[in-house]
């Protein structure tokens, strides 16, 4: 059964604020120093943008002192642009050895995207199916199920950032899958949850499906994810008005700086150990089961199924 830590808007922040004080284990970061010299990765606010270009990757470029960033323009909510920054890789013979998915939405109250989909369900979840549909068959991420191009003795490593939140969700309604739903201010978070326990039971999926036969051991594609705990971002943009004079200096206080949330999706993307597993949670620096739901095969076979129909009513796929 979900736990409701996540529920509504107050709980959920409370929380957030309780996991940083957790005492419980601890992976070590990747270490100051190591490096990922000659190799490609994907990493939203780097090379795949919706906003921020030229300029986020001339930030990256001053403060990496590297000059290999590259941005391409995407909306993840339009299947148009899915399509045309896919092509853009293809066409470039790009090979990704990591490939992050970053990007999410918390809308203040539901909305849909220029195919009528609702938005978080579009872009927290879907889009990274379509993404990923294309990268894998055109091969950009090498593997052997789709691409016929395995480089197992060096497995591309998929990156998702997902959130606890997907442990509070109502439980992914199949009958309705796809159909628009309606919230305002008080449930969103919920259905925020919601789309997060697509993208986490979606994850898992893939990873069984990437890996077959498997154990999780000698992966051919390494998939992960990650929940960052709370952080100091942008994800707020939409709070009400009367909201933000509480909520901005609370984040700020409470939660963490982005430079050190993002280091867990460091250390699943650079870390020995996770280039040998495959379907890992972490929650911040710590490993963890999923929810049992976003582990549990049979929706993850149905999630699979029920999003091909999907795409296919919408000429994606
Ligand atoms: N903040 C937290 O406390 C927290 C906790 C758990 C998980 N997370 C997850 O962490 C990830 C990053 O969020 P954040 O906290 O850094 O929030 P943020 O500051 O709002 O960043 C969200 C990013 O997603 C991008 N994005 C949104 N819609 C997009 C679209 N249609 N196409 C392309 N890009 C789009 C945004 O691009 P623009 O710059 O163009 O808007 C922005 O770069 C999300 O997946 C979020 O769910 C956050």
């Amino acid at each position: 059964m979900a736990d409701r830590t996540h529920g509504n808007p107050f709980t959920a922040v409370l929380s957030w604020v309780l996991d940083q004080r957790n005492k419980d284990p601890k992976v070590a970061p990747v270490p100051r120093g190591a490096r990922l010299d000659g190799r490609t990765c994907l990493v939203h606010v780097i090379m795949a943008c919706r906003s921020g270009i030229p300029e986020a990757g001339q930030d990256v470029r001053a403060e990496s002192g590297s000059d290999k960033v590259e941005m391409i323009q995407v909306d993840l909510s339009d299947f148009d642009s899915i399509a045309s920054f896919c092509d853009a890789l293809r066409d470039r013979n790009v090979t990704l050895d990591a490939a992050v998915f970053n990007a999410g939405v918390v809308p203040v109250t539901s909305r849909r995207s220029k195919h009528g989909l609702e938005l978080m369900f579009a872009v927290n979840f879907l889009a990274k199916f379509v993404v990923l549909n294309r990268l894998l068959h055109d091969g950009i991420i090498p593997n052997a199920v789709y691409g016929d191009n395995s480089r197992a003795e060096d497995p591309p490593r998929v990156i998702f950032v997902s959130s606890e939140t997907h442990r509070s969700s109502i439980p992914i309604d199949f009958d309705t899958f796809g159909e628009p739903i309606e919230y305002g201010v008080s449930d969103g978070v919920k259905y925020y949850g919601l789309s997060k326990l697509h993208l986490t039971t979606y994850f898992q999926e893939l990873s069984r499906r990437l890996n077959p036969g498997g154990n999780g051991e000698n992966p051919d594609v390494c998939v992960h994810a990650i929940c960052p705990g709370a952080v100091n971002s942008n994800m707020a943009r939409e709070a009400p008005t009367w909201l933000k004079p509480i909520l901005k200096p609370a984040m700020a206080l409470f939660f963490q700086k982005p430079e050190k949330a993002s280091i867990p999706v460091d250390y699943l993307v650079a870390s020995g150990e996770m280039g040998e597993k495959t379907g890992e949670y972490m929650h911040m620096l710590r490993i963890k089961d999923p929810s049992e739901a976003a582990m549990d095969p049979d929706n993850g076979a149905l999630l699979w199924s029920k999003t091909e129909d999907l795409l296919r009513r919408h000429h994606v796929i």
